[in-house]
C-alpha cells in the first residue's frame, strides 16, 4: 500500500522542512477546501504552487469545493499528478473532461453517504477512486469502518470490468486502521494528523506501508 501525506495538519510556518520531511512519500496529498462544499477553507493555487515547486514527489489534488470546473486550470502545475472531484459536487462530468486536457489523472471522490452503485457508470472515465472513510473537511477525525465495504465493492468491480483504477482511502488512518485499508484492498492511503504528528516521519511512512505484513509475520512468529 503507497502513502500519501496529507499536509493539511503540516506546520505552515515551516512549510519548506514540512515538505522536506515527507519528501520519500510516494505521493504528497493536497486538499483544497472552499467553505462551500464542506464548512472549513483550507488553502489554494499559489500555496499549492509553492508546494509544487519544492517538493520531490508528485502531488494528488483533492478539490472538497462546489464547482469545481472553476479551479481545475488554476491547479495544472507540472507536479500535480492526479485531480480527484466529488461525485456531489456541481458539473463533475465536465470537470473530469477538462482535467483530461490538461494531461492530468483523474480522480473521482465520494462521501461516505454515496454509495460505489451510484458511481459504477462512471468508473471506466477515472483513473483514480478516493472513498472517504471521514466526513470531507477536518483533519483528525475517526475512521468510519463502513468504508472497508465500499473498498472490497470497488475491489470486486475492477476485476469485473477489466478497469485498473486506483482505490484511494482519505481520513483517520493511523497504525491501528492501515491495516485494515491494506487487508481491504486500498493501493494509497491518505494519512494526515497521525504522520505529522510523528517525528520520524520517513520511519512512520515505512511502517504504515507494511504494518499489515509486519502484522502477519508476527502471526507466523506464534
Ligand atoms: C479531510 C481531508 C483529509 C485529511 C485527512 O477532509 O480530505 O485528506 O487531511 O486527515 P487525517 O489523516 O488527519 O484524517
Ligand atoms: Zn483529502
Amino acid at each position: 500500500m503507497k502513502i500519501a501525506p496529507s499536509v493539511l495538519t503540516a506546520d505552515f510556518t515551516n512549510l519548506k522542512a514540512e515538505i522536506h520531511s515527507i519528501k520519500d512519500a510516494d505521493i504528497i496529498h493536497i486538499d483544497i477546501m472552499d467553505g462551500n462544499f464542506v464548512p472549513n477553507i483550507s488553502f489554494g493555487p499559489a500555496i499549492t504552487k509553492q508546494i509544487n515547486d519544492v517538493a520531490i514527489p508528485n502531488l494528488d489534488v483533492h478539490l472538497m469545493v462546489l464547482n469545481p470546473l472553476d479551479w481545475i486550470t488554476k491547479f495544472a502545475f507540472d507536479k500535480v499528478e492526479f485531480i480527484t472531484v466529488h461525485y456531489e459536487a456541481n458539473n463533475y462530468l465536465e470537470a473530469i473532461e477538462a482535467i483530461k486536457k490538461h494531461n492530468i489523472k483523474v480522480g473521482l471522490s465520494i462521501k461516505p453517504n454515496t454509495k460505489v452503485s451510484e458511481i459504477k457508470d462512471l468508473l471506466p472515465l477515472v483513473d483514480l477512486v478516493l472513498v472517504m472513510s471521514v466526513e470531507p473537511g477536518f483533519g483528525g477525525q475517526k475512521f468510519m469502518v463502513d468504508s472497508l465495504d465500499k473498498v472490497k465493492e470497488l475491489v470486486k468491480l475492477r476485476k469485473e470490468l477489466s478497469l485498473n483504477y486506483i482505490i484511494e482511502i482519505d481520513g483517520g488512518i493511523n497504525k491501528d486502521t492501515a491495516p485494515l485499508a491494506k487487508e481491504a484492498g486500498v493501493d494509497l492511503a491518505v494519512v494526515g494528523s497521525y504522520l505529522f504528528n510523528q517525528k520520524d516521519r520517513k520511519k512512520t511512512m515505512e511502517d504504515l506501508r507494511w504494518e499489515y505484513c509486519c502484522l502477519f509475520k508476527k502471526y507466523l512468529k506464534k
